[in-house]
């Protein structure tokens, strides 16, 4: 499978976010993770929509995911697709109605990402993987960038892998160098880093450091 990187923002100079995020794309990122804390899912508030829509006139033809990590999903499908957000990532905790969430984010013309959180068995998730674009697995708990990557994620993804050979799985949460060859390994092929990227000096060297432990 062909292998996207996808920074994620969080710990990088927030008061600087357009050149930052022009900065991570020069380096060689395939599309940007913005992560929205509400509060309220998450013990962390970050940005919503609005920020989203101003950072699109600044990046006109970058691809913009944004990983929801919010009470009320339904809410931002509109908004976020209006900022010009290309796929839009779900907490499957966050919702009861996943069939209806997912149409809505369809019709709303976004791809559509369903994410479970470390504690959630993969098994709650197998029945709607058809339904969607990609499955995020997290292998951190939700909520702060900087944490450390949780090893024990790893049976989620290969399992995955063998039930969907052709879905993306994304893995985000403490994903450096060091460990992204376990998740190839598994299956991911689509790879959140934030403090492996916004934490260097050079964002190219870093991009391309997990590139290749990736195709090792
Ligand atoms: C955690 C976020 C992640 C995270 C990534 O709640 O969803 O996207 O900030 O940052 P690192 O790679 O530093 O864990
Ligand atoms: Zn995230």
């Amino acid at each position: 499978m062909k292998l996207s990187i996808g920074p994620s923002i969080l710990n990088s100079d927030l008061s600087n976010l357009a050149k930052e995020c022009q900065e991570i794309i020069n380096s060689g990122a395939d599309f940007l993770h913005l992560d929205v804390m509400d509060g309220h899912f998450v013990p962390n508030l970050t940005f919503g929509h609005p920020v989203v829509k101003c950072l699109r006139t600044k990046l006109p033809n970058t691809g913009f995911e944004c990983h929801m990590m919010v009470a009320h999903p339904e809410k931002w499908v509109q908004p976020m697709a209006e900022a010009g957000v290309n796929r839009y990532i779900f907490h499957l905790e966050a919702t009861n109605d996943i069939e209806t969430l997912v149409s809505k984010i369809q019709e709303a013309g976004m791809k559509v990402g369903i994410g479970i959180k470390p504690n959630t068995p993969v098994d709650d998730v197998i029945q709607y993987v058809d339904l969607c674009d990609l499955v995020l697995i997290m292998t951190v708990e939700p909520g702060f960038g900087g944490q450390t990557f949780m090893q024990s994620m790893i049976p989620k993804i290969k399992y995955i892998r063998s039930q969907f050979p052709d879905v993306d799985i994304e893995v985000d949460g403490g994903v450096s160098h060091v460990n992204i060859g376990c998740c190839a390994e598994a299956g991911a092929n689509v790879i959140v880093a934030g403090t492996a990227v916004t934490g260097t000096t050079n964002k190219l060297k870093a991009i391309r450091d997990l590139r290749e432990e990736w195709e090792k």
